[in-house]
């Protein structure tokens, strides 16, 4: 994780080149912070909610390309203005600062442009569609002066706090192997993440163009627009929908930089609809000396989500929504559970530290130009070790670091 001394290295950095870049208006800890979103779907949404709960937000503008979204986005925001192309929220003197919850294969364009624009910035995970565009984010990010927040919410979690803690306090000892999982189900005959079409999704009211943002498809497709997260083109699947949420956390708490190798094996196993990616899976991290295993199926949501850190002194066990083999309920929970063969303590402890909102933390960093909770060093490297993973799983072979740093765009469609 960046931290506050390199955060304002950084900014430092950044001085220089925003005497080239427009410069953001000053907010006082009571001015109104004018937000804009751009990508009105499921999740901008859910973001847009999120922080207009929040004490002097009003969005001012909305971006997306598709009719349907923005009328839905006017019933929420009646005021705010309008826009097809997010390049011209952007220029918007109006806008202080922007949510990109674009599709993946979107999300580094409008980083960037986010940041040139002088615009303060929450992007949805994963920070971007491939490596090189991770490159291109972290060097935009570093000769910016622009407070950048990560849709990496496990950041600002309590369970967080609590296993930084207990490492700190040496309970944990050394940890050579984190073993993680992330698991759903869905009704038979109907893949995961699979949306209906609806009837005007159509090239007069979506423009196609700015989706594609260059990909070659020679026509319309609705159910790939709709769907982009099944498509190689547009998503990295589940790796960079679900599991960069868990490493990007066993990152920081770790402090970890990026994986040696990766390997990543699995298939289209549960529905055969006309996903690309694979809904089952293994993945293989390899760091020095430590393996960070994560697997994940989409046909039995058993045992939910969580992850068992390993160590030497005793066990980090976090869980979420995995339902108890005996008595059938769900819990969340992060404990702590001693080895007694080199710890003589024998006492489990149960986390109890609060969430921070992950969008309140943005805003705070807003007012007081500081480091939000995911940085964008955080998204570098919980994308790269996403990204390794699908090279390997595409490659059909373990891919190392150097490798994977140097694989072009053809290797990711
Ligand atoms: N942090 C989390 O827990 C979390 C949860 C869900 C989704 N996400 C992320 O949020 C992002 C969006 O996911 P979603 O489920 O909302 O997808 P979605 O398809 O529902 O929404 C995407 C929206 O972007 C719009 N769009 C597409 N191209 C555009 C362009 N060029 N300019 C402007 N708008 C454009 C679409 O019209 C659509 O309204 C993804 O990156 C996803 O991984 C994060």
């Amino acid at each position: 994780m960046t931290t506050r001394r390199e955060f304002l290295g950084q900014a430092g950095m950044g001085l220089a080149a925003a005497t080239l870049l427009p410069t953001a208006r000053a907010l006082g800890a009571n001015d109104r912070i004018r937000i804009g979103l751009i990508g009105a779907g499921d999740r901008g949404m859910e973001d847009l909610k999120t922080a207009l709960k929040q004490p002097n937000i009003e969005c001012v503008a909305i971006a997306d390309i598709y009719s349907r979204r923005r009328d839905m986005a006017k019933q929420v925001v009646p005021n705010a203005t309008m826009y097809d192309d997010p390049m011209k929220l952007l220029e918007s003197k109006d806008v202080d600062a922007v949510i990109n919850a674009t599709p993946l294969h979107l999300h580094t364009k409008y980083f960037v442009a986010a940041l040139q624009a002088g615009k303060d910035l929450y992007s949805e995970k994963t920070m971007t569609w491939d490596i090189p565009g991770a490159v291109e984010c972290r060097k935009a990010a570093a000769a910016s002066k622009q407070v950048v927040q990560i849709g990496l919410q496990h950041e600002s979690s309590g369970e967080l706090k609590d296993a930084l803690q207990w490492i700190k306090d040496g309970k944990v000892g050394k940890v050579c192997s984190v073993d993680a999982w992330m698991s759903r189900n869905t009704p038979i005959g109907k893949g995961q993440w699979v949306r209906p079409v609806p009837s005007d999704c159509d090239p007069d009211h979506v423009n196609w163009k700015l989706f594609l943002d260059g990909r070659k498809e020679p026509k319309f497709d609705g159910f790939k627009y709709i769907n982009w997260r099944l498509f190689w083109e547009f998503s990295g699947g589940n790796v960079t929908e679900n599991m960069v949420h868990q490493v990007a956390w066993i990152i920081t708490a770790l402090d970890l930089d990026l994986p040696k190798s990766a390997s990543m094996m699995g298939g289209v196993f549960s529905e055969k609809d006309k996903r690309q990616v694979p809904d089952t899976m293994m993945v293989s991290l390899e760091y020095p000396d430590l393996l960070v295993n994560w697997q994940s199926t989409f046909s039995n949501s058993r045992y939910g989500l969580g992850e068992h850190f390993l160590g030497d002194k005793g066990t980090i066990q976090h869980v979420s929504g995995s339902t108890d083999m005996v008595t059938g309920r769900s819990q969340s929970s992060i404990t702590y559970l001693p080895e007694k063969v080199n710890n003589p303590e024998t006492t489990v402890l149960k986390g109890e530290s609060k969430d921070t909102d992950h969008m309140a933390n943005w805003f705070e960093c807003i007012r007081d130009r500081k480091q939000p909770n995911a940085s964008v060093d955080n998204g570098y490297k919980s994308a790269i070790a996403a990204h390794m993973a699908n090279l390997a799983y595409r490659q059909k072979r373990r891919i190392t670091l150097e490798e994977a740093m140097a694989a072009k765009m053809d290797a990711y469609l």
